[in-house]
């Protein structure tokens, strides 16, 4: 595995890859999830490019852009162990100049959701994305549908800037009790892991309503929120897979989206239906 820091370096590298080219970006303190991710672009490439950079742009002022956890060894090792080709670990000065045009997620489903609670994150995910797609140039690139609204706007960007790469979504992999994986999950004490479960309860609650025959979207939002009530609920939302709003469940065609604080640190879950 070639470990490059600089562009030079990066497409020096790049040009020596023969054929197909699965990527998965990151911001590092990897997990499971993100390695179901690599292996997924190491099955179904010739070769498979990751990048650890913790993005700048992507956090607000006052988030844990300096707290972010760092695991730079681990995750080196991570890499070379699922067959990756090339780990790209830029700092912010490689990645970014003081004269760039501007990039700007749509703002309908840009700015609701998690762009609600941190608007602007996702100008700064496409802005670091585009770049990254362009130095890497991937045949495929493998995104989590942990972040449903992130996986749906990069989906867009490339439809609608005519990028020729294929974005694959993969499954969400979580903890043997179900709790999602994040990087995040290593700011939370032993009380609020346990606290943290009732994201995963309240999906569950959900698919026993659907199972039973509900499709009433607010009578599910008032269950889930019932379930909820112990933690400081951000939203929860069932929207289709085209992020707008619906008020009966359309089977194959629903994604059931939960956002929570446990202590101070702020949980996503979600379930596709
Ligand atoms: P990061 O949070 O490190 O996540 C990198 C990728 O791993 C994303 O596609 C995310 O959806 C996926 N992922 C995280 N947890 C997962 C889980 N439990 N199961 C499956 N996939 C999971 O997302 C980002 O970084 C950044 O915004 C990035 C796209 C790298 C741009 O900076």
């Amino acid at each position: 595995m070639k470990i490059v820091k600089t562009i030079d370096e990066l497409k020096l590298a790049r040009s020596e890859l023969k054929g197909t080219i699965g990527f998965v970006p990151t911001m590092g303190a990897l997990h499971n999830g993100h390695l179901s991710l690599m292996q997924n672009a190491v099955a179904q490439n010739d070769h498979a490019i990751v990048s650890v950079f913790v993005n700048p742009t992507q956090f607000l002022v006052g988030e844990d852009l300096s707290t972010y956890p760092k695991r730079t060894q681990a995750d080196i090792k991570i890499c070379e162990l699922a067959g990756v080709s090339i780990l790209f670990m830029p700092t912010p000065e490689v990645m970014y100049s003081s004269m760039e045009p501007t990039i700007l997620a749509p703002s309908a489903k840009a700015y609701i959701l998690e762009g609600l609670a941190r608007p602007g994150h996702f100008d700064g995910v496409l802005r670091v994305v585009l770049k990254l797609f362009n130095l890497t140039k991937p045949t495929r690139a493998y995104f989590g549908k942990k972040d449903a609204q992130q996986l749906y706007l990069i989906q867009n960007m490339v439809k609608s800037l005519f990028l020729d790469l294929e974005i694959v979504p993969c499954e969400i992999v979580r903890e043997d009790d179900d709790l999602a994986l994040s990087s995040r999950n290593v700011y939370l004490n032993a009380k609020e892991r346990k606290e943290a479960l009732l994201l995963c309860e309240s999906l569950k609650v959900a698919t026993h309503d659907i199972i039973a025959g509900e499709r009433n979207i607010a009578a599910i939002k008032a269950e889930m929120l019932h379930t909820l009530e112990p933690l400081h609920v951000e939203y929860v939302e069932i929207l289709n897979r085209d992020f707008d709003t619906i008020e009966t469940i359309e089977i194959g065609n629903s994604i059931i989206l939960v956002c929570a604080k446990v202590g101070t640190t702020r949980l996503i879950d979600n379930l596709w239906i």
